[in-house]
């Protein structure tokens, strides 16, 4: 028998499991299902954007670039991370990404080195599980404070001699929540007294309705270039709707940095779509559209949400992002089957949050031996808010019934 290679022995991610089962939903019974399991937002790309893309494949502005992308776009998304995020960094730190899930996969594995160990969040994005795991980095979980805020202390906690790097992510999928200022400077200190280095996960930059989102690298914009250690990937997904385009970019923080990346991206891609990255240059110019964007998530949240805070399935409304984490706990002991239910009796999908809160078991070789769900998510779900509000209204009042439901007999409708 051939032996099982590391990625053989990952886990597949569970959103791919919802999309399935809410796809075949809809193949046997011919009803729509109301997709509260997926982030995929009602509002459309800028249209200039598709113009751009359109006139650059017609123009034939098709060939290969650099592995970091234009340099033209490179230098707009400089003056952007300067004027919008106070970063201070050059072109030559920016890589253009198809999407920033390669642009963190690919951080992931210019930073990893033999026995390195990671810090995800114990609840995550199970991507960045993924990731961390192809990399070869091992995975370590950190435990989160109160409304799931990562804290220095809780970093501190999960530190062992190997640890190499931590991830956060604010605004957060799947818990929503967003950092202040004061608690990223509290974890960059630790990164610091440690010799940490910190990846930023910043696609939901835009998208905060509480306070203002801070970006990780511009707390060392007064450092030297190498006592930088924030890494930071964006994404054009998310603020402009631009899901399948496939645009992103990661900005490294010094020069070493910049060259190890640069051979995974040799290595990985040659060149981001030329076409796509005209498509970038344009988008850059629609900044309106992620504020307009911004305000629709929000009113979606401030309408629909407060419901569910109302029949103790929300703790809080998430204070940014596309996601709410909801606890059944006070209707049902088990997640999965709740979601099954919902699915199957009224039609709506969310995503147990089991899968976002995975423990692998890491072999020696690399190999993940096992993965099961911390206990913390067994009555855990998560629920996008982002999709057309007629289409989030019904599914809020679907679950509420469902809810009320399973009330009615007792937790075992
Ligand atoms: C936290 C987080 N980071 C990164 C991404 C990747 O987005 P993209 O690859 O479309 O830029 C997503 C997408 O859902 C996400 O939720």
């Amino acid at each position: 028998m051939n032996a099982v290679s590391r990625a053989g022995t990952i886990p597949s991610s569970c959103l791919h499991e919802v999309f399935r089962s809410a796809e075949e939903r809809e193949r046997t019974t011919g009803r729509p299902v109301i997709k509260l399991h997926v982030g995929e937002p009602y509002f459309k790309p800028p249209r200039e954007v598709a113009e751009a893309t359109a006139e650059a494949v017609r123009s034939g502005r098709t060939a290969y670039t650099s592995a970091e992308g234009m340099p033209a776009l490179r230098e707009a998304l400089a003056v952007k991370l300067e004027v919008e995020n106070g970063h201070r960094t050059s072109p030559d730190h920016i890589f253009v990404t198809p999407g920033s899930c390669q642009g963190l996969a690919a951080l992931m594995q210019s930073l990893a080195g033999p026995g390195d160990e990671l810090l995800l969040p114990e609840l995550h994005w199970p991507i960045h599980l993924q990731q961390c795991l192809l990399a070869g980095f091992r995975p370590v979980f950190y435990p989160l404070g109160p409304h799931f805020r990562p804290t220095a202390e809780g970093i501190r906690a999960a530190l062992t001699p190997r640890t190499r790097a931590v991830l956060i992510n604010s605004p957060a999928n799947p818990t929503g929540a967003v950092l202040a200022v004061d608690e990223m400077a509290a974890i960059l200190a630790v990164a610091q007294e440690h010799d940490l280095q910190i990846i930023s996960d910043e696609a939901y930059e835009h998208f905060v309705y509480d306070g203002e989102h801070t970006s990780f690298a511009s707390l060392e914009r007064s450092l030297a270039e190498h006592e930088r250690r924030v890494s930071s990937t964006f994404s054009f997904s998310k603020s402009l709707a631009m899901t399948g385009y496939r645009l992103g970019y990661v900005v490294t923080p010094h020069r070493r940095a910049a060259d190890a990346m640069r051979v995974v991206q040799e290595a990985s891609l040659v060149s981001p779509s030329t076409p796509v990255q005209y498509a970038g240059l344009t988008a850059l110019k629609a900044r309106d559209s992620a504020v307009t964007n911004a305000a629709l998530v929000r009113a979606n949240r401030d309408r629909a949400l407060p419901a569910l805070r109302e029949a103790g399935l929300l703790a809080e409304l998430p204070q940014g992002g596309w996601y709410a984490v909801l606890d059944v706990a006070g209707v049902c002991d088990d997640a999965a089957g709740f979601v099954r239910g919902l699915l199957e009796r009224y039609d709506v999908g969310l995503a147990p949050a089991a899968g976002f809160a995975l423990r692998p078991v890491v072999s020696a070789s690399g190999r993940t031996l096992s993965a099961e769900p911390a206990a913390q998510a067994r009555t855990l779900v998560r629920l996008a808010f982002c999709g057309d509000p007629e289409e989030l209204d019904t599914g809020v009042e679907r679950l509420l019934a469902y809810t009320a439901d399973h009330g009615a007999s007792g937790g075992h409708p």
